[in-house]
């Protein structure tokens, strides 16, 4: 089953509801990364440019169906309303009386922002009834449905799953860009083909670097993750994250992927400091982290090597960082990885958004890679091989 496209869609004079992610990270209510707003213009542009009024519907942290005024998307509404240089019209509920006065007033061109989809409960209930009757109240607002919201297509909520099968629909630009790399990455990826994964738990990416092992020629290991590594090694790792209950399972990973011929690479330095703070950072060999220290980032050896074997790869995908790039002393694991992907002769791909927002934070710019991907755990699940409801929703 194919998804149909964009230009499939009959929207001149039509109402369409676009599905998008536009989860970005607030800090003091402001905007630090737009990245997700920026990667939803092609798809709202075209959209209008075809005639097409839009009602959009995203997401904004975990409300969990409470409306809490910090996770409003009104500072959003404002970002991509200058972005788009016209007016974008804020509905400060989802299914209310200002939701259904803004659509019912749209024309042509015009674009409203409906308020979290997430302060209503059902959005991500597990009842499917729930779900289903607020996406038939989600779906009467339009005559259309466009999915663009690849960062939530792991997600079986309302208004990604149940409103896209109630209308006429098609995957936006932003969600087609998304897969064909995904495809590019599962299906022929040009070889050598690395993988670099870090971030803090290890348990999420299990499903992952187990699927990954059958496909991959090297897998390093970097963030705090890496400690239940070093763990299952044997190794003392201090005062460092860890998942003790992961451990049995990472030892069967490492064995399967000395099996297969498969190099895992984990840090053999590491830098530590004794609080989570940033300083009094010093560099430890990862065979003797001293226990009353705390692994923050990888050291500079195991930056070069990494960095080394990714540059002799044609095709990379990384997702998570080294170590806790917000602090300065802990950052150049990060940045060397990031660097090095820039260097790749081949395919490059930055999976996530909190990698796009540490790439973007440490001063890089989105053309230096060959593709950043706007979801994290969706590409994860991508890769995984599981299937994305917001993907099967769409399919004609
Ligand atoms: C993300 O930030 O990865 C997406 O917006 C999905 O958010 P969620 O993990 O809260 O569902």
């Amino acid at each position: 089953m194919s998804i149909p496209s964009l230009a499939s869609l009959d929207v001149k004079g039509k109402r369409v509801f676009l599905r998008c992610d536009l989860n970005v990270p607030l800090k003091d209510g402001a905007i630090t990364d737009d990245g997700r707003i920026r990667a939803s213009l092609p798809t709202i542009k075209a959209l209008i440019e075809s005639g097409a009024s839009i009602v959009i519907c995203a997401h904004l942290g975990r409300p969990k169906g409470e409306r809490k005024p910090e996770l409003s998307l009104a500072p959003v509404a404002i970002r991509l309303s200058e972005l788009l240089n016209r007016e974008v019209v804020f509905a400060p509920d989802v299914v209310g009386e200002s939701a259904v006065a803004a659509v019912a007033s749209l024309n042509s061109g015009d674009v409203v922002l409906l308020e979290n989809i997430r302060y209503e409960a059902a959005e991500t209930s597990k009842d499917e009834n729930e779900r289903f009757a607020l996406a038939t109240k989600l779906a009467s607002y339009a005559d259309a449905y466009v999915g663009d919201g690849f960062g939530a297509v792991h997600r079986k909520h309302a208004s990604v799953f149940e409103t896209a099968k109630l209308l006429p629909r098609a995957a936006g630009k932003l969600i087609a860009a998304e897969v064909a790399v995904l495809q590019k990455l599962t299906m022929d990826p040009v070889r050598p083909y690395g993988v670099i994964l870090g971030g803090a738990k290890v348990s999420d990416k299990i499903g992952v670097i187990s699927n990954l092992l059958e496909r991959v020629d090297v897998l390093a290991i970097g963030g705090g993750m890496l400690f239940t590594f070093l763990a299952a090694q044997g190794k003392e790792i201090g005062k460092s994250l860890v998942e003790m209950e992961s451990i049995p399972t990472v030892k069967a990973l490492l064995n399967r992927a000395t099996e297969l011929g498969v190099e895992i690479l984990v840090p053999t330095d590491i830098v530590v400091a004794p609080a989570f703070a940033n300083e009094l950072a010093s560099v430890v060999s990862a065979d003797a982290i001293p226990v009353d220290q705390i692994g923050l980032d990888i050291g500079p050896v195991s930056s070069e090597k990494f960095a080394e074997v990714i540059k002799k790869c044609h095709t990379v995908f990384w997702n998570g960082p080294m170590g806790v790039f917000e602090f300065s002393k802990f950052a150049a694991g990060t940045k060397a990885i990031a660097q090095a992907l820039t260097e790749v002769d081949g395919l490059a791909v930055v999976g996530g958004g909190d990698s796009a927002a540490a790439v973007r934070a440490l001063g890089f710019t989105d053309s230096q890679f060959g593709y950043i991907s706007t979801g994290g755990g969706a590409s994860l699940e991508y890769l995984e091989g599981k299937e994305l409801p917001g993907l099967t929703a769409l399919q004609s």
